[in-house]
């Protein structure tokens, strides 16, 4: 899909009355979505800050907060091929959603991927790093989930929504930790999925604990 197809297609705000009625899916319009992210302007301008919509439909807030902050990244480190990567790894680690339509998880996975790609196909070109492409693609599979953000779980193998933690060690590696949503939603501030220092604070355990990994390796042996 080309960039004009998909904006095309972003400023749908209904995709059927049926969909309306069910799951009441509006989308929301880019100027609303603008106005609603510069009330927190400051944090969708900082690379790492965690971003988390429960009922993300196809991404129109996570989609301007990936494009905001891609926009620091470029500023910042457009230069250096390695720092960018880096950076928009990190970017991309701290956004999550959930949508219980599993249409629209997919469709928000693809468009954040591919507003990742235009602009790094067009800092790089033939340079670009298919190791990179992987570990931006693994991140979006973990953090942008099909489930049911009322009960936790996914709507029809009612298994519990597991979101990854992922914490930057050394500079190049990635330390992730499995939480299951029920805990982080009950035990803490809904929006803030974890604490400042990178800790899921006041929470239970993680379930899974990972080995550190380079962030151009992620996703490797899935
Ligand atoms: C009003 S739309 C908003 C979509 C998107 N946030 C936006 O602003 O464009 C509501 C979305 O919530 C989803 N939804 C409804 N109930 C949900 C639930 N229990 N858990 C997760 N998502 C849900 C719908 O599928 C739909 O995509």
């Amino acid at each position: 899909m080309n960039e004009l197809t998909e904006e095309i297609n972003n400023e749908l705000q209904v995709k059927s009355k049926k969909r309306v009625a069910d799951h009441g899916e509006v989308f929301t319009n880019e100027r609303e979505v603008n106005s609603m992210l510069d009330l927190v302007k400051q944090e969708t301008e900082r690379i790492e800050s965690r971003f988390l919509e429960p009922a993300c439909g196809n991404g129109n807030f996570l989609a301007e907060v990936l494009k905001r902050k891609l926009k620091v990244v470029d500023n910042r480190y457009a230069k250096s091929q390695l720092e960018w990567e880096r950076y928009v790894v990190l970017a991309v680690s701290s956004i999550y959603g959930v949508d219980i339509l599993e249409d629209n998880a997919n469709e928000c996975r693809d468009r954040l991927f591919q507003i990742f790609d235009v602009s790094y196909t067009k800092h790089f070109k033939s340079e670009c790093n298919e190791d990179c492409r992987r570990s931006v693609r693994f991140l979006f599979s973990r953090n942008i989930l099909w489930g049911d953000a009322l009960d936790f779980t996914n709507p029809v193998t009612k298994q519990p929504i597991v979101f990854s933690e992922w914490a930057a060690v050394n500079g190049s590696m990635l330390k992730r930790r499995d939480y299951v949503f029920k805990f982080l939603v009950e035990q803490t501030h809904q929006f803030s999925l974890f604490n400042d220092e990178g800790t899921a604070a006041a929470i239970d355990e993680p379930i899974k604990d990972f080995p550190l990994v380079h962030f151009l390796k992620l996703g490797e042996n899935d």
